[in-house]
């Protein structure tokens, strides 16, 4: 799909607006008939041998925002799919509170996502891109900028997809070495540097919570450091962190057949990581920006980790095993306490499907948030509106803290019992190991994927967070 700015196209996108009637033939006929209605992402075509026109509903016009916009026109890249338009023409205008370049930005990501799919493994493909051309008529003083934030919005999109794909890959192909080259193909020509360890290097560097979580796997861990130096003057450098589960089959606390159906997901939060760094070296942001993931396979042998077990970490704290399945927040221990230590980063956010309890707390649309920082959560929440990407703070008083304390050990990983509140115990857990600096935690076990679509969502994974995470470092 290529985007050009001016006058062309076959067939041309006319909006619709509530209680907004138009003086056009085929619009009257359609109203007349109750077909239009002008709500948000309503689409009605007129295609005729001579005369393409696609009506788009947007609602009430003082309340089109950028996520009306974005599913009106993922809704409009369905409709010309299903009707093979070739070609579009669109003229965007100026919204009331709304910034002109994403408004832009977004009725492209909108059409963007119409066209992704993951069908790697159908022989014969659903999904038959049609849209060849859009043109788009914006007022002259403005077209550098529309220029900019199409190519942007475009690099965004890449991200997103690229972590979708590796979300999506079954767990037979996508272990921790198979990530880590992803990582490298994916990044490494757009002048991310990507350094790869393996499990000595990992034991030399005492990540034994990490360690002990891959013992059971015969695949062997990676960690994985993602470098990109977008502003070398600079000292500020934000670290991402996304957790690399690549099957969670829970260990010998095993999960029930249908809970462990997708937990080939259990890497989202480091796809995302790998996807926002994309997005972000193709845009060449002015930030500097370290991806870190501990990548490993939590599966059952003979020489896997058991509960009762005691280990260590390389922040120095014990840590008991109170259940195998909560393996997630003991590798981004260590991810975290690298990344807060060695990195020196100053600022860390991770990325986790770390619980099914945030699932219960907030479902499927909702990420659930910590932090041990206010003014950076405030950043983030604004990056996340922008974004259209929900995102929800769960509170972290310090009472919750003694919940996850050990007996025979400094910390457990899981709550005392009955303590319930599990996706902020979690959360909280890993604020032991971000060494005092400005942390956000976002648990992303529900938005990772959806098993089915809604809005501009495909079936299977999201995307989740990149959106967010792009437009969080662009602000810092
Ligand atoms: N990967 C799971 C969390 C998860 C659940 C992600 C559903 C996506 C969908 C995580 O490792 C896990 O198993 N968490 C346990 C923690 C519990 C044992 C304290 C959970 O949520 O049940
Ligand atoms: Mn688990
Ligand atoms: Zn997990």
């Amino acid at each position: 799909m290529e985007f050009k700015i001016g006058a062309g196209g076959e067939t041309k996108v006319i909006f619709v607006y509530k209680d907004e009637d138009l003086i056009n033939d085929a619009y009257l006929y359609a109203k007349d008939r109750e077909l239009i209605s002008g709500k948000p992402a309503e689409v009605y075509s007129a295609i005729g041998k001579n005369d393409h026109v696609i009506f788009l509903g947007l609602g009430d016009r003082n309340k089109v925002s950028l996520e009306v916009l974005r599913k009106a026109f993922h809704a409009l890249g369905k409709e010309a799919i299903k009707y093979k338009v070739k070609s579009i023409a669109v003229e965007i205008p100026q919204f009331e509170d709304l910034c002109y370049g994403m408004t832009v930005a977004a009725a492209v990501e909108g059409l963007l996502q119409s066209e992704y799919s993951y069908e790697k493994f159908l022989t014969e493909k659903k999904l038959k891109p049609a849209l060849e051309e859009v043109f788009l008529t914006v007022a002259k003083d403005r077209e550098d900028l529309v220029t900019d934030s199409i190519r942007e919005i475009q690099n965004i999109a890449a991200g997103i997809f690229t972590a979708r794909d590796l979300v999506n890959e079954p767990a037979i192909n996508m272990y921790p070495e198979v990530l880590a080259n992803s990582a490298k193909e994916e990044l490494t020509a757009l002048g991310v540097k990507v350094e790869v360890f393996g499990k000595e290097k990992i034991a030399e560097l005492g990540m034994e919570a990490f360690l002990a979580v891959g013992r059971g796997s015969a695949k062997e861990p990676r960690f994985i450091v993602m470098s990109y130096a977008g502003n070398p003057e600079a000292k500020e450098k934000i670290a991402l962190v996304g957790k690399g589960i690549t099957y969670d089959s829970g260990g010998y606390c095993l999960k029930p057949a249908g809970s462990m159906k997708t937990m080939h997901t259990d890497m989202a939060g480091s796809a995302s990581v790998i996807g926002v760094l994309k997005a972000i070296a193709k845009s060449k942001l002015k930030k500097n920006v370290v991806g870190i993931v501990a990548a490993c396979e939590n599966m059952i042998s003979g020489d896997a980790y058991k509960t009762g077990d005691i280990i260590g970490s390389m922040s120095g704290k014990t840590i008991e095993v109170g259940n195998t399945d909560a393996e997630g927040r003991l590798t981004l221990a260590d991810a975290l306490w690298y990344a807060t230590t060695v990195e020196k980063a100053d600022k860390v956010v991770d990325i986790a499907t770390l619980t099914g309890a945030c699932i219960v707390a907030l479902g499927n649309i909702t990420t659930g948030a910590v932090t041990n920082n206010e003014a950076f959560m405030k950043d983030l929440k604004e990056a996340s509106s922008m974004a259209g990407e929900n995102v929800w703070e769960l509170p972290g008083f310090e009472e919750y803290k003694e919940l996850y304390k050990g007996t025979f050990a400094d910390l457990s990983n899981i709550g005392k019992d009955g303590a319930g509140a599990g996706a902020i115990i979690a959360g909280l857990f890993l604020s032991e190991f971000v060494n005092g600096t400005p942390w956000i935690h976002l648990d992303i076990a529900g938005t990772s994927y959806t098993s089915s679509e809604y809005g501009y969502m495909p079936k299977g994974a999201t995307g989740v967070p990149v959106k967010t995470l792009y437009y969080l470092v662009k602000g810092l």
